[in-house]
């Protein structure tokens, strides 16, 4: 295990006085909000912790928010490191590393994501069931370290049968419209081109994102069992825009974060 790995697990469980987290809950941009029903909380800003990387993005929080959600003890990321900030990916593994020496046990993650299949209309809930990287980064290059986790990880159970199981059964209960699909990464920053999206759609992405595989990647590696939801907020370049205004599809956004929160509630209340 890296040095850096060790000294934010530290810095962490230090601030966390006595308090130990089972869940990581890492939310996506403009999901941040779920964070406010954390009872509890204890907060930690990411520029407290030496070394950190900083997330820069519009919409993300920069901070730990460690507390209980449903009686469930998480240790939440308000706002996410992405790779096109320019942080290597070895950071994120680092990171989710460190979660493991702290004894979570489970990730569960969430993201804003781009439609390439054309059925996941804006404002769609979409329980991700796996996924393809095309970011062409990868956060366990370099050495590994076998008390973390293999060399050559599994990906055949990526995102966890059970806990899928789980979600779909809570949905349904609730009447909370979920999809399922497959998440297609990019580096980003830029959105895709037209042609892209045709072709990303063929390979067999149901949305495209510029995040979560490396925290997924890393969390498989070392053995945490994952949950990850995609808002969808908008069709991808060049599919047809159906009847929605922009005004529409921000609302419809805003309206599944909403429902997102809620059955994420439900699924903490069963684990
Ligand atoms: N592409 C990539 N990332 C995204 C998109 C998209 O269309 N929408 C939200 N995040």
């Amino acid at each position: 295990m890296t040095d850096l790995c060790r000294i934010f697990a530290e810095q962490i469980q230090t601030r966390l006085n006595g308090f130990t987290p089972d869940i990581a809950l890492i939310l996506g941009s403009g999901l941040g909000h779920i964070a406010e029903r954390i009872e509890n909380p204890v907060i930690i800003k990411y520029t407290d912790i030496k070394d950190f990387p900083q997330s820069g993005v519009r919409g993300h929080q920069g901070q730990f928010v460690a507390g209980t959600l449903s009686g469930k003890k998480v240790l939440c990321m308000q706002g996410r490191i992405h790779l096109y900030e320019g942080h290597a990916p070895q950071i994120i593994r680092d990171i989710i590393h460190a979660f493991k020496l702290l004894g979570i046990t489970k990730l569960f993650v969430t993201n804003a994501a781009g439609a390439l299949n054309p059925e996941l209309t804006p404002g769609t809930i979409m329980l991700i069931c796996d996924h393809i990287n095309l970011s062409f980064a990868n956060p366990l290059i370099g050495a590994n370290d076998d008390t973390l986790g293999p060399r050559f990880p599994d990906m055949s159970n990526a995102y966890d049968k059970n806990l899928r199981n789980l979600a779909l059964r809570i949905a349904d209960e609730y009447n909370i419209p979920i999809k399922q699909g497959v998440y297609l990464m990019v580096s980003g920053p830029n959105f895709e081109t037209a042609a892209e999206v045709r072709a990303f759609g063929i390979l067999g992405g149901d949305a495209v994102g510029m995040s979560t595989v490396p925290e997924v990647i890393a969390a498989n590696h070392a053995g945490l069992a994952v949950l990850g939801f995609s808002v969808i907020t908008n069709l991808g370049t060049g599919l047809q825009q159906q009847s929605l205004s922009h005004t529409e599809t921000l609302a419809a956004a805003g309206k599944a974060a909403d429902k997102l929160s809620q059955l994420l509630l439900h699924i903490f209340e069963r684990l």
